[in-house]
């Protein structure tokens, strides 16, 4: 049997028997909604009058996609998924990943990157500093001594030219300037999103006019039983991986790609999200305050599922598909529950996950991790895909 449509139908098996005996595990009371006056309507897309404005000198915008089964707002600020409408098992619009309302709230809330598409270079690099084609660069240290997706202003803090294609698809454009937080070369980014049936697809390609890296990943946030649903400890989650890469204590990778059989990092049967985050006894679970790692996809991920998802309460299943070699499952430990979101909800802590398919952390250090150097010439061109279905 094809292996992948094993590990799929395992993830069908599992939550068919832990639905099966009557007694579902007890819902977590909803620790994530706040008052507020005017709210957005619960699962209702964003007003894109509210994301009009000037920024940087450059127009923002809300574009709406639509296929028949779902919906999702994208704002050119950072490239951002706003809201992602997909319906539940029993047929109810259900709003799936966390954002806010206005764009004014992406500019000045604290950055969570709720969504963004984040770069030059996705999740960390050491000590803010790499070496490439015999020259030194040094990035801005925003993460303790490194640095985190792209530095102080990455792809999630600028504006992009949007340009709707159709109701289905949006394009989105950026020039990222030679020198531009401390990364070589002038670096020419397209992000295509694509709504098709019931899976959205981000298409990223780019090209450069001098050897840079580069890492590019889309920072959603998925709460897969909808806005102001509380914890995701009861998500069944799915990894197609066997490896993950252990990190030090400030999250950069050892180097070492360790086995996940035998740890909290076992995901190759659907698990529950909470069912081993507070272990720690594991040193690595101490490191991430839970799970913030990145894991060696298998090499068959690239014909079927890196990940699938499942809300306990909605049923709705994720499925994400990609061509990347890794995937950085975050499991929202630094989310404070301060940021006031759609829906008059907050970012209440562990309230989200995040599946960030990508190239590993510090890989520009680390020779013996997938390249992720981008030379004058080459084309940059990389697919991830969210599905989605519910039962
Ligand atoms: C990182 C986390 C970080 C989070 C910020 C994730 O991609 O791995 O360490 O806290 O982004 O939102």
């Amino acid at each position: 049997m094809n292996k992948l449509i094993f590990f799929a139908s395992g993830l069908a098996t599992v939550l068919f028997m832990s639905c099966g005996n009557n007694n579902p595990a007890p819902v977590p009371a909803p620790t994530d909604t706040i008052a507020k006056t005017q709210p957005l309507a619960e699962n209702q897309l964003p007003d894109p009058a509210a994301f009009r404005d000037t920024v940087d000198g450059q127009p923002t915008a809300l574009y709406i996609l639509k296929s028949k089964e779902i919906s999702v707002a994208i704002t050119n600020y950072g490239a951002r998924v706003v809201s992602l409408i997909v319906p539940d098992k029993n047929g109810k619009p259900t709003d799936v990943v966390l954002g806010y309302d206005s764009i004014g709230k992406y500019i000045h809330q604290p950055d969570t990157y709720f969504g963004a598409v984040v770069g030059r270079y996705g999740n960390r690099i050491a000590k803010a500093h790499f070496h490439l084609e015999g020259k030194d660069y040094t990035l801005a240290a925003n993460n303790g001594p490194n640095s985190l997706h792209g530095g102080k202003k990455g792809f999630d803090a600028v504006v992009w030219t949007g340009k709707q294609l159709s109701d289905s698809m949006l394009m989105l454009t950026y020039l990222s300037k030679d020198g531009e937080e401390g990364y070589p070369g002038s670096l020419q980014v397209t992000v295509f999103y694509l709504l098709q049936g019931s899976q959205l697809t981000i298409n990223y390609k780019a090209t450069t006019d001098q050897p840079t890296v580069l890492n590019l990943t889309n920072h959603s946030y998925f709460k897969l039983n909808g806005q102001g649903s509380g914890p995701i400890a009861n998500h069944q989650l799915a990894i197609n991986a066997d490896r993950y890469t252990p990190v030090d204590s400030t999250l950069i990778p050892t180097g070492r790609i360790a086995p996940v059989a035998g740890t909290p990092f076992d995901f190759r049967k659907p698990t529950a999200i909470g069912a081993r985050v507070g272990d720690t006894t594991n040193q690595q679970i101490r490191y991430g305050k839970g799970y913030d790692h990145n894991f060696v996809l298998n090499p068959e991920t690239r014909k079927g599922p890196a990940a699938i998802v499942q809300g306990d309460q909605s049923g709705i299943e994720l499925a994400v598909f990609t061509d990347q070699p890794g995937i950085q499952f975050y499991g929202g430990n630094v989310m404070t529950g301060t940021n006031p979101l759609k829906a008059g909800k907050t970012d209440a802590w562990r309230s989200a996950f995040c599946l960030e398919t990508q190239h590993f952390p510090d890989s520009p250090n680390e020779p013996s991790f997938p390249s992720t150097e981008l030379k004058p010439g080459q084309k940059y061109n990389t697919e991830t895909i969210f599905r989605f279905s519910a039962k």
